[in-house]
């Protein structure tokens, strides 16, 4: 089946602190979001990836330093995560059955992987990463007290990528409420709402990270160095 991914690189990255918004900070000598980019598109069996930033401009600038630029697809992003991957998948090319969402902020996933959750998604409609909690998860009351504590156990981190039926994805995206755009973040969340579909959850690897604190940023460079990219 032919596969696109949905790359959301727009925003500031607020929780990193940094003056360069995340996906364009340098790691050894590369813009982040570039490492899931040139993986992205040495794979054969990626058709299409379509980045939205809020620099159409200076993504393309970036970009031009790939060998075979002509994979990938820039569009403007949105306010919001899902407002850039709702942005992103209209400009998916129809002809791809799979779309898999990923990060920009999200550099190293083995291509074993990739092709695991591309597999679960076609046989299930949706499939994404899991890793168990670090720490428990606590609810606070308006007044900073607590009011609620899950049993750690119980519940799971969402990671990406993560990967959809196509027509799935467009159509939750499709019926997506204004108050998902703003606050929701998880596309699992949306396909189960809004197309009743509910994805299968695949135990990650214990490396996949998101960067989004300064700390993120030792452990990118030190993994990245290790792996020789
Ligand atoms: O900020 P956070 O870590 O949740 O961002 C996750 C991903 O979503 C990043 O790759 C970021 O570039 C992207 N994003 C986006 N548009 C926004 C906010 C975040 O594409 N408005």
């Amino acid at each position: 089946s032919r596969v696109g991914v949905v790359l959301p690189a727009a925003g500031s990255g607020e929780r990193l602190g940094s003056a360069v918004p995340k996906q364009y900070i340098q790691i050894l000598g590369k813009p982040l979001f570039m490492y899931a980019v040139e993986q992205l598109i040495s794979f054969s069996w990626v058709k299409t990836v379509v980045l939205a930033a809020d620099d159409v401009a200076t993504m393309r600038h970036f970009l031009s330093s790939l060998d075979d630029p002509s994979k990938v697809v820039v569009t403007l992003g949105g306010t919001s995560r899902h407002e850039s991957i709702s942005r992103a998948l209209k400009v998916l090319p129809d002809e791809c059955e799979i779309a898999i969402v990923h990060d920009a902020a999200r550099p190293i996933v083995s291509e074993q992987v990739w092709k695991g959750l591309v597999l679960e998604a076609a046989e299930h409609g949706a499939a994404g990463l899991t890793r168990p909690l670090v720490s428990t998860v606590v609810q606070p009351d308006l007044n900073g007290f607590l009011h609620a504590t899950l049993v750690r156990k119980n519940f799971l981190n969402s990671e990406t990528p993560q990967a959809f039926s196509a027509a799935i994805l467009k159509a939750a995206y499709s019926k997506m409420s204004d108050e998902e755009r703003i606050n929701g973040t998880e596309c699992l969340d949306l396909v189960h709402r809004h197309c009743n579909v509910r994805a299968k959850l695949v135990p990650g690897p214990s490396d996949l990270w998101k960067v989004t604190i300064p700390r993120d940023l030792h452990v990118c460079e030190g993994t990245l160095s290790a792996l020789d990219c």
